[in-house]
Formats: C-alpha cells, sequence, structure tokens
C-alpha cells in the first residue's frame, strides 16, 4: 500500500486561488479589502465554487494569518453536540460531560473561526451565535462566566438563505447581521453573490476591546 500524497492532498485542500476570470479576479479584490479588517464575512455560492479556499485567503490575507484558522462544519456534527462543539463545556454539564472542554471558539483565539454550513445551524443554536456576534462574549455550556470571542468570523452556505427564511429556518436577525439583505454601506458584490460582509460590525467592536 503506497503513502498517502501528503503534498498533492495540501495542493487542492488549500491551494492559491486562482484569478484566471474576470469574475474571480473582483472576488480577490474583494478578499484584498476585506481581508484586514474584522469584520464578519459571509460567503455564499453553490457547492465546489471555492467557498472554503475564499475563507483561507481571508484569513491568510489578515493580520491573523499566524493564527488558527478552525473550520466547523456545521452540517457534519449531530446537533445535539454542535453546541459544546462551538462554545465548550464544563465538567457536568451534560450527561457524559466527564471534563472541562474548550469550544472551537477558544482554539480559534487570535485566528479566523469559519462556520461552514451555517444554515443547517439549529434555530436556538442560531440565536446563541447572534448574540456571540453582537456581544463578542459567550459562556461554555453548564458555565458561568463569559469569555470574549478573539477570532474573525467567517461564515458560508450553499442553501437559498431567502428560502430558509421564508420557511422559518432561518432567523432573520441572524441574516441580516450576517450581512445579508439590504446593506448599511457599499455591497461588496452583487451578480452570483460569492462574498458579502458586514462592513461596520466585527471591526469597531473588536477594535475597542484592545
Ligand atoms: N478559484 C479557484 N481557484 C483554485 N481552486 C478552486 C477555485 N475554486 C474552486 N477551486 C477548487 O475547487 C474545489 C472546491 O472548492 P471549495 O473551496 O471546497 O468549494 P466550496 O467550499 O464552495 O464547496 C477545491 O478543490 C478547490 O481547490
Ligand atoms: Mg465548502
Amino acid at each position: 500500500m503506497g503513502l498517502p500524497d501528503v503534498r498533492g492532498r495540501d495542493l487542492t485542500d488549500h491551494g492559491p486561488l486562482l484569478d484566471g476570470s474576470p469574475k474571480m479576479r473582483a472576488i480577490l479584490t474583494i478578499i484584498e479589502n476585506i481581508a484586514d479588517t474584522d469584520a464578519t464575512v459571509l460567503i455564499r455560492g453553490e457547492s465546489g465554487v471555492g467557498k472554503d479556499l475564499v475563507a483561507r485567503a481571508i484569513h491568510t490575507q489578515s493580520a491573523r494569518r499566524h493564527g488558527p484558522f478552525v473550520k466547523v462544519n456545521c452540517a457534519a456534527i449531530p446537533s445535539e453536540l454542535l453546541e459544546s462543539e462551538l462554545f465548550g463545556h464544563e465538567k457536568g454539564a451534560f450527561t457524559g460531560a466527564h471534563r472541562r472542554k474548550p469550544g472551537q471558539f477558544e482554539y480559534a483565539k487570535g485566528g479566523t473561526i469559519y462556520l461552514d454550513e451555517i444554515a443547517d445551524l439549529p434555530l436556538a443554536l442560531q440565536a446563541k451565535l447572534l448574540h456571540v456576534l453582537q456581544d463578542f462574549r459567550f459562556t461554555r455550556l453548564g458555565g458561568h462566566g463569559e469569555i470574549a470571542v478573539e477570532a474573525r468570523v467567517i461564515a458560508a452556505t450553499n442553501r437559498d438563505l431567502e428560502h430558509a427564511l421564508a420557511r422559518g429556518e432561518f432567523r432573520q436577525d441572524l441574516y441580516y447581521r450576517l450581512g445579508s439583505g439590504p446593506r448599511r454601506s457599499r455591497s461588496w458584490w452583487h451578480g452570483s453573490s460569492l462574498a458579502s460582509t458586514r462592513s461596520t460590525g466585527g471591526r469597531s467592536s473588536w477594535r475597542r476591546r484592545r
């Protein structure tokens, strides 16, 4: 049995973003413009269009490039485990919580947390995430003390969020907080809508905290 071709896999997993088309070049310009803000970013597009690569490119072009890049696929983790996965838990928070476990938001400290398939977040967790994006603090399951979010948040979805809104499957307040809907500032991207951002959000609240 041969060894896996790690180099090849690395190239496909985190290869450079190709800029062969005018649309892709427009996206690279957007990435350059937003990378060094701490704004929350929502990346939308069908499967395979390069959302993961864009998220990684934003991270590697930001001042956080030396920090961690933590990806959480919200669709791949059972919903009952997702809250603990994201925010961690204290010992005894629930049956089977034998010890304290930090969440991915903590592991992403100093870097970027990438929440893939955000539309698959259960409604209750959408509410919690909204608070986190507003206050930049959270509490571990079963915990009391608040923990500061010290990560930049990038979210992605391939779902039709407007459709999910209409069906009551996605919270409108989170939708606006992530920068969808009518923009408060200039919109970054029209057409296939790969990336949008709330440029007034994360940065100021982040910087204030330093
Ligand atoms: N602009 C691009 N430049 C280089 N590779 C790309 C580009 N867009 C997509 N890919 C490749 O296509 C595949 C899917 O990209 P990925 O970021 O996982 O898409 P998504 O997250 O939108 O499903 C990856 O192997 C990625 O390397
Ligand atoms: Mg993806």
